[in-house]
């Protein structure tokens, strides 16, 4: 008897550390910041690699409508290709726990977007068609710097 009283407080702890666990992972280290925004709070490195994510994020954008501009379809694909899934490596791992999900999904969205340009461009060699999904692409692009800023946590 006393045997199942302990492990049903077992139960009951662990079940309190995998919902906190759950709850992190879904809010992430965000802070409200006084310029409407959300702070996610990140130390010095995440930041960085983040913020260089992002300048090659905004590389292949300007990339793709240079290529599409010229109908090179190959450089076109190079450059999605750039900011895609296959590049999500390069992100620190600790982030995860740190981003709040809303930001992970549009993160991931954003990278499945740049796939699908290279998909289509490889398919279809048509600047229009890249040019508008370039277009909606951009609108995660929007919704997230609208949202979210980073803001470095000194350690
Ligand atoms: C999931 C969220 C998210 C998405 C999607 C996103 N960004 Fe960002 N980006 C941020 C945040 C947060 C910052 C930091 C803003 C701040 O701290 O004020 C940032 C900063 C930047 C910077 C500044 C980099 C630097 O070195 O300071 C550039 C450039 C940028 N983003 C480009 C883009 C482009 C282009 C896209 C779309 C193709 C994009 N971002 C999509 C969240 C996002």
């Amino acid at each position: 008897m006393k045997n199942c009283k302990l492990s049903w407080s077992l139960v009951v702890v662990l079940s309190i550390i995998v919902a906190l666990f759950a709850y992190k992972f879904t809010v992430g280290e965000v802070q409200p910041s006084d310029d409407g925004r959300q702070a996610v709070m990140l130390s010095k490195d995440e930041r960085n690699a983040l913020l260089l994510e992002m300048r090659t994020w905004l590389e292949s954008s300007q990339g793709i409508l240079e290529a599409a501009s010229q109908k090179d379809f190959a450089a076109v694909v190079a450059s999605a290709k750039a900011s895609g899934m296959g590049a999500e490596a390069q992100t620190p791992g600790s982030l995860f726990r740190k981003l709040p999900v809303e930001m992970k999904k549009l993160g991931f969205d954003t990278r499945k977007k740049f796939d699908d340009i290279a998909a289509d461009a490889e398919a279809n060699k048509d600047s229009d068609r890249i040019v508008s999904q370039l277009s909606v692409a951009m609108n995660n692009c929007i919704a997230c710097h609208a949202m979210y800023r980073f803001v470095e946590t000194p350690q």
